[in-house]
């Protein structure tokens, strides 16, 4: 009925349910070490049960039933208590009210449990209520920290000290605040079955600088020495926010290189190095190294590197340069070209700093030097001397490297100055030399005999020589028996030059030398003291023996073919020479051999070849013997009558 009574108002509907045993305790409940507790409690016992001498109550402690004998926290028939609880505990309520309020003193950790209420109405009427209150006792208070702490969100710290002893009210303080950004403090009170918790919330917004900053919650009960302290490691979680890595830098083609990326973020970052679109390594970790060995030029570039720890990215780039000597130059290949052509020369070459390219003619320098990737020469109307090699040179600092071409330059022939007849001892000797390319070949053509001479006409002494480009023709035409006085013999010598551009013929000047002087040396061949020299001389016999006493001077001997030796020695003195006639054309002659004294001034070296020692030097001339030659020039090639007759002996 005072149970109907009681909760009348509340439960009209559970009616008898709620007049069962039954008991209030709060589920959890803690408690500071040190301090006290009140563990608030009610119960309720079936209404049809006349409490007998009274109503008593028993506390355990970690389990309901007494036959497992659990510790005795509180008896209130007796003083006797398990030895943990002796002289803390003391029951607050009044039992005939039902009020069961437990306080517990000066309370350990070692006072955490379970905590089961056992009324005892007299007689059998003992009942242990399996609801319980679990005590939690603490000796740090406890920090509600999210889960994930967030750099740059708004985070709130909860810091709770339970206020469930009546005698002390905790307070409760936040540590190491100092440094945080704008923070601010608010304070809670929770009731709830009839347990307090005291709560402070501390609200910032952290930065990745906050990561690994120490927090703490101080609560204590002021006017005792009870202090008790939490401090927590924040754990702030933030993107990349910064991605170190080397300052760009340079290489050598075939060295090795480290780059280093280093990335601050938390947590650690997935670090991947980047060449282009190409991951080239990546790790999970503070900082990873990329290591590139024998780095060719292809390596070159842009290497980034990119941290990503789900947070956020970032990335960082540096230049790898790679630096190497020039490569062989690129040129055109070597041509053969006409005189006049323009032509513009190509010159490339790869190098790392870009080389200078420099062209070089035969060795000089011609143009500009470029500092570009190409540099072009060009040639506007080239002349014969363009002719050579033409080299294109690329230097940088690592080194130097050269590609050449050779430029032949084809030009009609041209007659040289050294051209012309000479009188010597015993005739008139022609020399006639011309340039051009391909070499032009020479021939003489005599006029009044109308003979044309040349190289594959074997019948005449006839000494060609090509030098390069130069071709040197000579013939000595001899005269027959007696020497020339009072000048030289009118004689008209033409000499033809030619090759595939062009044609020309000249009538050679007639010029008085030294009148002795008639000696062509020919070069020695080794070690070899005597040379032959070949002169093919056709004789001009003519009408000489029916003439003879008539004007035996102006009789001509073509002297042909005679074939001279010259023995050539160091010692000029002991020159010998020797001359030799030979067969041609089924004419026999007989061998001649003359002994000289050598006079230096016999032997005189001929045109082009003056002043040049030449270790193979063959010549043929055709010799004039005896030919008279006319004072200046009106008196050559004017008449032919010192010609009468050719007649090969
Ligand atoms: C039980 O007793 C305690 C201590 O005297 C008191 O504070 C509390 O209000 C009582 N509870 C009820 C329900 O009367
Ligand atoms: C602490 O003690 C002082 C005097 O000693 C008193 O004024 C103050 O109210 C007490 N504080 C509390 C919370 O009991
Ligand atoms: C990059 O930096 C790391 C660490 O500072 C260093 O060991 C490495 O040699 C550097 N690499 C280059 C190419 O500078
Ligand atoms: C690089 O990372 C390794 C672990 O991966 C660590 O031991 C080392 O200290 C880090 N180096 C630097 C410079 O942070
Ligand atoms: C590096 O970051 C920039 C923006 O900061 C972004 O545009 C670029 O795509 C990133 N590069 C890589 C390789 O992630
Ligand atoms: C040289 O080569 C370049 C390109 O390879 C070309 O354009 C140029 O005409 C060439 N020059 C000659 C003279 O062939
Ligand atoms: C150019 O000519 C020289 C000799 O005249 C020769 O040694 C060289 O190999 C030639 N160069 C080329 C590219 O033909
Ligand atoms: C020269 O000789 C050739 C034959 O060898 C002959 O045909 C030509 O007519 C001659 N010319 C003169 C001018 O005698
Ligand atoms: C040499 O002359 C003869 C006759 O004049 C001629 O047939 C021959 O082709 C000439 N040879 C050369 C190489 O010019």
């Amino acid at each position: 009925m005072w149970c109907l009574e009681l909760l009348l108002p509340l439960l009209l509907i559970i009616n008898d349910a709620t007049c069962q045993w039954n008991v209030w305790v709060p589920r959890d409940i803690s408690a500071m070490t040190n301090s006290c507790v009140v563990i608030p409690c009610t119960f309720m016992y079936p209404s049809g049960i006349r409490p007998y001498r009274g109503i008593h109550g028993i506390w355990y402690f970690g389990q309901p039933y007494p036959q497992l004998f659990p510790p005795v926290v509180f008896k209130s028939r007796t003083d006797i208590v398990h030895e943990s609880y002796k002289g803390r505990t003391k029951l607050l309520g009044d039992l005939h009210q039902r009020n069961c309020t437990l306080l517990i003193n000066n309370i350990g950790t070692e006072h955490s449990g379970r905590y089961y209420f056992r009324a005892d109405l007299g007689g059998a009427n003992m009942y242990t209520f399996p609801d319980f209150a679990e005590l939690k006792v603490l000796d740090q208070p406890n920090i509600d920290v999210p889960e994930e702490i967030v750099s740059d969100d708004s985070l709130e710290l909860t810091c709770y000290a339970p206020d469930n002893c009546p005698d002390m009210t905790p307070e409760i303080q936040w540590m190491y605040t100092d440094y945080l950004p704008d923070p601010e403090f608010s304070s809670d009170y929770l009731e709830e079955s009839n347990t307090a918790v005291l709560s402070s919330t501390l609200t910032f917004t952290p930065r990745p600088m906050h990561n690994g900053q120490l927090l703490g919650c101080r609560v204590y009960y002021p006017n005792t020495t009870l202090v008790y302290e939490r401090l927590i490691s924040l754990d702030v979680k933030y993107a990349p926010r910064s991605v170190w890595v080397n300052v760009s830098s340079e290489v050598m083609e075939g060295s090795s290189v480290m780059l280093h990326c280093e990335v601050d973020s938390n947590p650690p970052s997935k670090i991947s190095w980047m060449f282009g679109d190409q991951e080239l390594m990546w790790d999970t970790a503070s900082n990873i190294s990329l290591s590139l060995d024998d780095v060719t030029p292809a390596q070159e570039g842009i290497y980034t590197c990119v941290g990503d720890n789900g947070y956020g990215t970032m990335n960082t780039s540096l230049y790898l340069a790679v630096k190497y000597p020039p490569r062989e130059p690129q040129v055109n290949d070597s041509m053969t070209v006409l005189e006049g052509t323009s032509l513009s020369l190509h010159c490339s070459t790869q190098g790392s700093p870009a080389p200078t390219l420099t062209w070089l003619k035969d060795g000089e320098l011609v143009g500009t030097i470029t500092a570009d990737e190409l540099s072009v020469l060009e040639i506007t109307e080239i002349t014969p001397q363009g002719d050579g090699q033409y080299r294109c040179l690329a230097e940088n600092e690592h080194g130097r490297a050269s590609s050449s071409l050779n430029i032949t330059v084809e030009y009609a022939p041209v007659l040289l100055e050294e051209s012309k007849c000479t009188v010597v001892r015993e005739g008139v000797q022609c020399v006639c030399m011309a340039t051009g390319n391909p070499e032009p070949t020479i021939e003489f053509y005599l006029p009044d005999l109308n003979i044309t001479i040349n190289e594959t006409d074997g019948r005449y002494n006839f000494y060609t020589h090509t030098d390069g480009h130069t071709s040197t023709g000579m013939i000595k035409l001899r005269e027959k028996g007696e020497r020339v006085e009072n000048g030289g013999p009118a004689v008209n010598v033409h000499c033809s030059i030619s090759n595939m551009y062009g044609r020309e013929s000249v009538l050679l000047e007639l010029q008085q030398e030294k009148k002795y002087m008639m000696a062509v040396i020919v070069g020695t061949i080794g070690g070899v003291a005597v040379i032959a020299f070949i002169i093919a001389a056709v004789r001009y016999v003519g009408h000489n023996n029916k003439k003879e006493n008539g004007n035996p001077r102006q009789d001509v001997v073509l002297e042909n073919p005679a074939l001279y030796y010259s023995a050539v020695k160091k010692d000029k003195q002991n020159l010998r020479k020797k001359v030799l006639k030979t067969e041609l054309l089924g004419s026999k002659f007989n061998s001649i051999l003359e002994e000289t004294t050598g006079e230096d001034g016999d032997y005189q070296p001929v045109g082009s070849m003056a002043g040049q020692e030449r270790q193979e030097l063959n010549y043929a001339a055709l010799e004039f013997i005896g030919a008279r030659s006319r004072e200046g020039a009106s008196g050559r090639g004017d008449d032919g009558s010192n010609y009468s007759e050719i007649k090969a002996k």
